[in-house]
Order: structure tokens, then C-alpha cells, then sequence
């Protein structure tokens, strides 16, 4: 594990590979670790860095809430700090929500974006409610017990007594996010703007994937946009978490968009 500091916050990220940039963002109470099967996979072809995101993993998580647009200035600052101009960005849900706030505001620093089992709506009334919840639980009950709640619900139904290795592995990077950290990012989850429009506007390769039996964020929510730049995928057998469900469906995926990149530019 590097790290780098950026605005007097410690970012720490893997690296991985050489060749073109793609840098990988983790969802809510994950960390980098959440792409320990994906990574050395690409970077078989590609430099892959994947930084713990604002109150995560070996990242800094400060105390107060956090905003999107944060961690995305975070993710930033890291690659001037590595000089890298220009990179390949993919989010996986709220690692999604900072994809698009990146685009949004420094498209110039990116060669294509992606969303993995993430979506361009904000949060309804509902799951602005759970939010808050959310904070509440981690306050009264402690990280290890929301954890416990959360994980199973992430993976496809079929799949949380079948894949019990890998339901215990992710709660296990979960048990280790600070309660403060995770409290911050369901903060900034809360706050979260709609950025349709970022998808919808863009003329950058855009990748979507979605994960069949996604009880988290169901398809629908994630294509909302069409266009000879956008690619769509579905992930058979998968739910929210296809980098531990179905690994390689989602590598050929990736590489499958990465090649289009790579042949659209020479
Ligand atoms: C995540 O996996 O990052 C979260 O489930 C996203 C969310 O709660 O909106």
C-alpha cells in the first residue's frame, strides 16, 4: 500500500501494472481490497491503481460529513500528485456517485468513465431517511454489527449461502472501515446530486454494468442513458458485488470496453 497526501489528506492507494491508466474506485465500506480479483487481472495489459476512498480503508477519515465532490477532488489530487493527466476511471456504486462528480467537473483528465452496479439518480426521500439510520446504527451498535447487516443484502440472493467465502471476506474489509469514515460517506451519499445528466451529456466512452440480481441498484436505475458511446453490460448470476460473485465476467467486460478505447483512438 502507497500512499500520497493531497490537501493535507493522506490518500492511500495499490498500484499495479504498466501501460494506460485505469484507476478503480470502491463502494461504501469497501476499500482498494474489493478489487483483489480484478486488478492483477488488468494490469496484465494496464497500470490499475486503486485508492482507498475519504474514511476508508488506509485513507484518512476525518470526523463531520463527507461530499462526493470531496472525495472526488481527492481522487484528483492523488493522480497530479502521481502525474498522471489523463486515466480510464471506473466507480463501483458509491465509488460510481464519485466517477460521475470527476466527469462532471474534470472530463478533460479522463480518457472513458464507467459505472459498476451504480447509478446516476440521487437518493430518494426513503433512502435519504436510511442514511440517517445508517449513522445512527454505527453510532449506538458499532461498525462490525452494521456490517454484519449490510453485506448479505449486497450479494445476489442465490449467492449469500454459496459464496460464503466470499460474503465473509468482504465483511471482513468492512469491519475495518472507522465508524467515522463510514458515517462521513452515508453523509455524502445523502447529499448527492442527480448526475444523469453527466451520462447523458458526455461524448467520452462510458461503460455501465449492472448486475442481474441486484437488489442494491437494479438495472434500470443504471441505464438511463443511450448513445453510440455507451456501453452496457449485465452480469449474469451477479449482484451488487460482481468482483467477488462472477470475477471474470466482469475483467472481459472491462477489457472488452478498454480495447473499443484503445482501437477508437489509433
Ligand atoms: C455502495 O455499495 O457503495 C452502496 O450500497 C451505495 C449506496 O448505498 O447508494
Amino acid at each position: 500500500m502507497d500512499n500520497k497526501v493531497v490537501n493535507g489528506t493522506t490518500i492511500a492507494y495499490q498500484e499495479q501494472g504498466e501501460g494506460e491508466t485505469v484507476v478503480l474506485l470502491h463502494g461504501f465500506c469497501g476499500s482498494s481490497a474489493y478489487w483483489e480479483k480484478v486488478q492483477p487481472l488488468l494490469a496484465e495489459q494496464y497500470r490499475v491503481i486503486c485508492p482507498d476512498l475519504r474514511g476508508h480503508g488506509s485513507t484518512d477519515a476525518p470526523m463531520g460529513a463527507y461530499t462526493i465532490e470531496q472525495m472526488a477532488d481527492d481522487i484528483v489530487g492523488l493522480m497530479e500528485e502521481l502525474g498522471i493527466e489523463k486515466y480510464t476511471l471506473l466507480g463501483h456504486s458509491m465509488g460510481g456517485y464519485v466517477a460521475l462528480s470527476l466527469a462532471q467537473r474534470y472530463a478533460f483528465r479522463l480518457n472513458g468513465f464507467g459505472l459498476i452496479h451504480s447509478t446516476g439518480y440521487p437518493d430518494s426521500e426513503e433512502a435519504k431517511e436510511k442514511r440517517l439510520k445508517a449513522v445512527s446504527t454505527i453510532g449506538s451498535e458499532g461498525i462490525t454489527s452494521f456490517i454484519e447487516g449490510l453485506v448479505p443484502g449486497l450479494f445476489a440472493p442465490e449467492n449469500v449461502d454459496t459464496l460464503t467465502e466470499e460474503v465473509n471476506r468482504v465483511k471482513e474489509i468492512g469491519y475495518k472501515t472507522p465508524p467515522q469514515g463510514a458515517s462521513g460517506a452515508a453523509l455524502s451519499m445523502r447529499e448527492r446530486i442527480d448526475r444523469r445528466d453527466v451520462m447523458s451529456s458526455t461524448t467520452l466512452p462510458l461503460l455501465l454494468v449492472a448486475g442481474e440480481s441486484d437488489q442494491i441498484i437494479p438495472l434500470e436505475r443504471l441505464f438511463t442513458t443511450e448513445g453510440d458511446n455507451v456501453m452496457k453490460a449485465v452480469i449474469k448470476g451477479a449482484g451488487h458485488m460482481s468482483m467477488y460473485e462472477a470475477p471474470d465476467q466482469l475483467v472481459a467486460v472491462i477489457l472488452d470496453f478498454l480495447r473499443k478505447m484503445d482501437k477508437a483512438e489509433h
